[in-house]
């Protein structure tokens, strides 16, 4: 039987380990539990005990608990722990190595992979000393889960700090506990160092970016607003989390992100060539502005403004619709394929409507309306729409945007098991 130890924090999220531990339990995971004192204010040692069927350890000098159970072995007899809720002050902690109780003097005698869940209110996860710890702990090896965006417990506040949900921490304990490389969140066990292998690790992604030029003649084109910024913090945070991107980027004033490979177009046409040219992929990200229409016979030479006459007509052909192909490809269709929407009305209705219609995994929608400053701008307020509903994203940078959504398609893909 594989065993978690559980590690539950003082934060408002400890309720849900009730939950959690239940559903480890129903998957035939033992489940140990140590509660800090901070916990202990919000649930009690006697509910976890009951529904873990384990005694429950909340002391380092216990002397009772030491002898049936040292906190060494507490540490050893695991094959995973599991920090949940990490408050902020756990993490500082941990971060900095404390052994002044239980909780932490287990986490720096144990030898097996340590996964995090943090949730705190959104100031102190963004404070910069958190992240500072968060990227500290990260270094070390420490895995991490969420925080996901959305309501707080504090009324009217909402941001990033949620606990993740249980069915999102209990996944990925099971691709921790099947320690399956493919799974990208496996970990190996050199000599007492723990070597992260990044959440998107062997995958490949995909990534569009900017907008199209569809050419009048060879001077003048059509384009539209679309800056490229978000694309290019997808394909750059995709890189960061260990995939193997492409990005395929209409003209834009933006340099290219590092360690990625850049096929630079002009038009829709060649966008889709270029896109086709670079499957198979895990994920695609579908983040450019492509044109609709295109001028149907440009001309050849700059059409000229000839006195007295009348200006030139311009016909309009529809473009083909890179995402709706690629989507609707049988063979070679990437595991998860994301598209954006950029609305200017009923933003989220029109992004349902359109995920259906175009068989898109996930969609981010945005509302582009002048004086949203979305366009060009650094940061995005979206609305993330899958099948299982729609979740409302806090004000955030384009840079957080994507990496929320990669840490996410990371986790979809290891649950999937999918792989190309
Ligand atoms: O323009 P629209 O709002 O329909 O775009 C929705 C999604 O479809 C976006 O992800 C966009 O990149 C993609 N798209 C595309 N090819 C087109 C039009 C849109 O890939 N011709």
């Amino acid at each position: 039987m594989k065993r978690v130890l559980l590690i539950i924090g003082g934060g408002v999220a400890a309720y849900k380990c009730l939950d959690l531990i239940r559903r480890l339990a129903e998957r035939g995971i033992g489940v140990r539990c140590i509660m800090t004192k901070a916990a202990q204010e919000f649930i009690t040692p006697l509910a976890v005990g009951a529904i873990s069927n384990e005694r429950v350890a909340t002391d380092l000098f216990d002397l009772e608990g030491e002898r049936e159970i040292g906190h060494i072995r507490l540490a050893r007899e695991a094959d995973l722990v599991v920090v949940a809720p990490a408050t902020a002050d756990l993490l500082a902690r941990m971060a900095q190595g404390h052994a002044n109780d239980l909780a932490t003097a287990v986490l720096l005698a144990t030898r097996v992979p340590v996964l995090a869940a943090p949730a705190m209110n959104p100031a102190m996860w963004s404070h910069k000393a958190t992240q500072r710890n968060v990227r500290q702990l990260e270094g070390d090896g420490v895995h991490f889960i969420g925080p996901n965006a959305g309501e707080m417990a504090e009324k009217g506040e909402a941001g990033v700090g949620r606990m993740a949900e249980v069915a999102e921490i209990v996944s990925r304990i099971e691709g921790l506990l099947a320690g399956d490389s493919d799974s990208g969140f496996g970990f190996l066990n050199v000599s007492n160092v723990r070597t992260v292998r990044p959440v998107l690790a062997g995958r490949h992604v995909l990534v569009t970016s900017g907008p199209t030029h569809e050419p009048i003649d060879p001077v003048r084109y059509i384009a539209n607003r679309s800056s490229g910024k978000q694309g290019h913090a997808i394909a750059a945070a995709a890189r960061r989390l260990g995939a193997r991107v492409t990005l395929i980027s209409g003209p834009v004033q933006i340099a290219d992100p590092e360690g990625v490979e850049v096929r630079h177009v002009e038009t829709a046409r060649e966008m889709l060539e270029a896109v086709e040219a670079a499957l198979p992929a895990d994920i695609a990200v579908f983040a450019a502005a492509v044109a609709d229409w295109r001028v149907a016979a440009p001309g050849r030479g700059k059409i000229k403004k000839a006195a007295g006459a009348a200006p030139p007509s311009l016909e309009l052909v529809e473009n083909p619709d890179i995402l709706g192909t690629i989507a609707k490809r049988g063979a070679k269709r990437p595991a998860l394929v994301i598209g954006f929407a950029a609305e200017t009305q009923t933003v989220v209705e029109n992004a349902k409507a359109k995920r259906k219609a175009k068989a898109i995994d996930w969609i981010v929608a945005n509302d582009v309306s002048e004086g949203g400053g979305v366009f060009g701008g650094d940061r995005n307020r979206v609305h993330f729409v899958t099948a299982e509903g729609v979740e409302d994203w806090p004000d955030m940078s384009k840079a957080e945007v994507a990496d929320a959504l990669l840490k996410r398609a990371g986790a979809y893909l290891a649950q999937n098991r999918a792989s190309v």
